[in-house]
């Protein structure tokens, strides 16, 4: 069975991971991740001290890797790299270092899209989240709602006008004086919040929303940014308010994301749910995508935190699948800041 290395630079975290196996029967064999605290200073990602802490670290962290899977480098069939989307000087280390470590090792290269990661990041440990699903992406830098008829072919229905909804969860907490990144300090602040003492509109949901309409499956997360800013501005002692505001944005936000879930999943027949991406972490998310959908019967597979935010075990998942398809990348590989995900069937 093939032995992929996976390789994730596309962010602030250096990581790679060594899987094992064919089809969905994979086993990961290591998995090292190396955050960069660096950026929790700034108050968010400085894309060109990513770049060089990704120069600094991609050896040690590699090699760990490997030696954590007992793996050594002759024994590697394919070597799996984020190419997009991302911080383009971040992505560029982790490409750049894939295909010299291909050259040396003479093995294949394949490009990984970051978000098609992110897709299979829940497979890895849970045997049920495979296609057909409805798949729910939350990220830092992107919403994206997909159904995934089989892996490599998806139909995009729905994705974020302005903010993702990570985004929001950093934007809202650097609002309310929490550290970066904001999204789990938002959910703790949440959890001793009083529901609907503060209240702001589900963003995006109609009860008349017909299901051809522009507006059914989109996201868009900016005006509810907004309502918090005001609430906070005519807040007359915010550390009472807080954690009652933060409980209130986390609703709106979550409402929304369950609501087109439960939308796409009803008009597609599917009776799975995948959840991927850094916001997946957030436990409330995912009850509201259970309570939401119960009418439909539809399991929810939510990734574990380690799984969820970015990492390179996802990447070499992806990777493999891509492998096994046949695709290889040649020495011009690039990386893109952006780029669609690959597989987008026309909608
Ligand atoms: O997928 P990810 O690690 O990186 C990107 O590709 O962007 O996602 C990071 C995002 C951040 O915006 C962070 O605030 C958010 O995921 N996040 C959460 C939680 N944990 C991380 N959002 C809501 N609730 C959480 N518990
Ligand atoms: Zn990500």
């Amino acid at each position: 069975m093939p032995i992929v290395l996976g390789i994730e630079t596309s962010c602030d975290e250096t990581s790679a991971s060594v899987l094992e196996g064919s089809g969905d029967d994979v086993m990961l064999r290591s998995l090292v991740i190396l955050s960069q605290d660096i950026h929790k200073v700034f108050g968010g990602v400085v894309p060109e001290i990513a770049s060089r802490a990704h120069l600094s670290s991609i050896v040690p962290v590699v090699s760990r890797a490997l030696a954590d899977a007992g793996v050594a480098e002759t024994e590697v069939d394919a070597i799996a790299v984020t190419h997009a989307p991302g911080l383009i000087g971040a992505l560029l280390v982790g490409v750049c270092y894939a295909k010299a470590l291909g050259f040396a090792l003479d093995v294949p290269v394949v490009g990984v899209h970051h978000m098609e990661g992110h897709l299979f990041a829940t497979a890895l440990e849970n045997a049920g989240a495979v296609p057909p699903f409805t798949g729910l992406l939350v990220s830092g830098g992107h919403t994206l709602l997909l159904d995934v008829e089989s892996w490599g072919s998806y139909r995009l229905l729905g994705a974020t006008r302005d903010d993702a909804a990570g985004e929001a969860f950093d934007k809202v907490a650097k609002l309310l004086g929490l550290p970066y990144p904001g999204g789990r300090p938002i959910e703790e602040l949440a959890k001793r919040g009083t529901p609907s003492r503060f209240r702001f509109t589900t963003p995006m949901v109609r009860r008349n929303d017909a299901p051809d309409s522009a507006e059914y499956y989109a996201f868009s997360f900016s005006g509810l940014k907004t309502a918090v800013l005001n609430a906070v501005r005519g807040s007359e002692d915010i550390e009472r308010d807080k954690a009652d505001i933060a409980r209130a944005f986390q609703d709106a936000l979550i409402a929304s994301l369950a609501e087109k879930t439960f939308r796409a999943a009803n008009a597609f027949g599917r009776s799975r749910i995948v959840l991927g991406g850094g916001v997946a972490c957030n436990s409330a998310l995912k009850t509201a995508i259970v309570e939401r959908t119960a009418e439909i019967g539809a399991t929810v597979f939510a990734p574990s935190p380690r799984l969820a935010t970015d990492n390179a075990a996802m990447i070499a998942r992806a990777g493999l699948f891509r492998f096994e398809r046949g695709e290889r990348a040649d020495f011009n590989l690039n990386a893109f800041a952006s780029l669609p995900i690959p597989g987008l069937a026309a909608s």
